[in-house]
């Protein structure tokens, strides 16, 4: 047996939570020095968690809001703010949310909990007049540190509709090839994660095969996070290159793509980590469902589809550079956005919340009737589009082609005859039907040694 380099940690033996509150102190796992450190790092106040979502030292849409929540909860704990008027309380929260919300602006969970938030104390400022600003600021801070628990609640219900769903196209017991981008697991999240919950939920029922992880360009968040997390969960995965994700979707036997949001628009366009709209242009292509995983606040009812969304672009250095080596020649004209827009006719799978697993155009539809997060009631669970891969690449090249008939999944998991058209083969089928240039999974599941090799002269991915 090899002794490990001193800079190789051993997998941590529990699983790794990005934000740690007791009440009395905040911290986060710094997350640019992983996989090689594991150090937390404390956060006094809203201030402090901006320059950290900035920094990517925490980084992923809920775990950036749950530490801008916190810290404003820290903040309100120590008596900061005005004292004595509970509207300007209302104000003071919104000011010192909006710090952390515009560190990074694409992700809408901060502002979405903001405004839940300021809705909760105006309301409860309406019903109760007389209601003192001491208390305001109490329940104010109860309503903050319950987010922590409702996220890894809400990720475990997306990570078991989601496998729900992907099992239902799997022929028999058979395991499915997965592929995801960024990182999206218990380090974006207070715990479990979104599209890693899919993947953890599938995985605990002996349903996985293989995971393709993209290392995940320009900050290396598949190769680093995503990768030291499947290590620690035991779920095979294989590393590629960004570059390498449609070979792989063609080449690998992949059954479904599962990625995460930063922010769905009301028609369902989806904002997430660059390089998600090419993975989806890529299942397309080759009749592979692609899935988006989010908890319904990551849904903007006020932004009517992807064009409004304000996508942040990160420095030069982050691509001229490979963890502080120069790389690129001085000079060179850079163009670096941290995330792309999915239009929703390619979100092939469904939008996974918390809720079911929905059609992107029934979030528009909901859109239109009221701005609110989808809901159970308002939404039908998606029906799955079970013959995707039965579709030739040429006819897979229409954005608006529809392929989805079969059975309704339902929050209890019960089923409802699906009224949409087209015939044909139910949930439970034609995933695994062979394709041109398809090959079975498990002849190609070979963890590659490339993927893995050093970056900038340093060993980026976890061993
Ligand atoms: O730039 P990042 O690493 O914050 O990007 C993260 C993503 O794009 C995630 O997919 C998204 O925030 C959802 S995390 C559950």
């Amino acid at each position: 047996m090899s002794t490990p380099s001193p800079t190789t940690p051993a997998p941590p033996r529990s699983p790794l939570h990005s934000i740690l509150y007791d009440g009395v102190s905040l911290r986060y796992l710094n997350q640019r020095l992983l996989p090689t450190e594991l150090r937390y790092q404390t956060v006094l106040d809203a201030d402090g968690a901006a320059a950290a979502v900035a920094a990517m030292e925490v980084r992923g849409a809920p775990a950036i809001a749950l530490l801008g929540c916190l810290a404003v909860a820290l903040e309100l704990k120590g008596g900061r703010g005005p004292r004595g008027d509970p509207e300007a309380l209302v104000e003071f929260v919104e000011e010192r949310m909006g710090r952390v919300r515009d560190a990074r602006p694409t992700a809408v969970n901060v502002g979405r909990e903001t405004e839940r938030l300021k809705g909760e104390m105006r309301a409860w400022m309406d019903r109760e007049p007389a209601v003192s600003e001491g208390e305001l600021r109490d329940r104010a801070i109860a309503h903050l540190e319950a987010l922590l628990q409702k996220d890894v609640e809400d990720n475990r219900r997306i990570g078991s509709h989601g496998a729900r769903h992907i099992a239902q196209r799997l022929q028999g017991g058979s395991r499915a090839t997965l592929l995801s981008h960024c990182n999206t697991g218990s380090l974006a999240t207070a715990g479990y994660g979104t599209a890693l919950g899919v993947v953890r939920a599938l995985h605990s029922e002996g349903r996985v095969a293989r995971l393709l992880c993209t290392e995940t360009r320009p900050f290396l968040q598949g190769a680093r996070l995503t990768a030291l997390e499947m290590l620690h969960e035991g779920v095979p995965t294989t590393l590629i290159a960004d570059s390498a994700a449609a070979a792989a979707i063609r080449e690998r036997g992949v059954h479904a793509v599962v990625v995460g949001a930063d922010r769905i628009a009301a028609n369902g366009d989806t904002a997430n980590k660059i390089g998600t709209y090419s993975l989806a242009v890529a299942a397309l292509h080759h009749g592979v469902p692609f899935y988006v995983a989010a908890p319904s606040s990551s849904w903007d009812p006020n932004v009517p589809n992807g064009a409004s969304i304000p996508i942040e672009e990160r420095p030069e250095r982050e691509l001229t550079e490979l963890q502080g080596v120069r790389v690129a020649p001085h000079g060179i004209d850079v163009w670096n956005p941290a995330f792309d827009v999915t239009p929703h006719e390619l979100i092939t799978g469904g939008i996974v919340t918390e809720f079911g697993v929905f059609r992107p155009e029934e979030l528009r539809h909901a859109s239109r009737r009221t701005p609110r997060p989808p809901t159970s009631a308002s939404l039908h669970p998606v029906v799955p589009y079970a013959s995707c891969s039965n579709v030739p690449a040429s006819a897979s090249s229409s954005p608006n082609r529809k392929c989805c008939h079969g059975a309704r999944e339902t929050e209890s998991g019960g089923e409802e005859t699906a009224e949409s058209g087209g015939g044909g083969k139910g949930g439970g089928e034609g995933a695994e039907e062979r394709r041109p240039g398809h090959r079975p999974q498990e002849a190609a599941c070979d963890p590659t040694a490339e993927a893995e090799e050093d970056v900038g002269g340093r060993h980026s991915a976890p061993h």
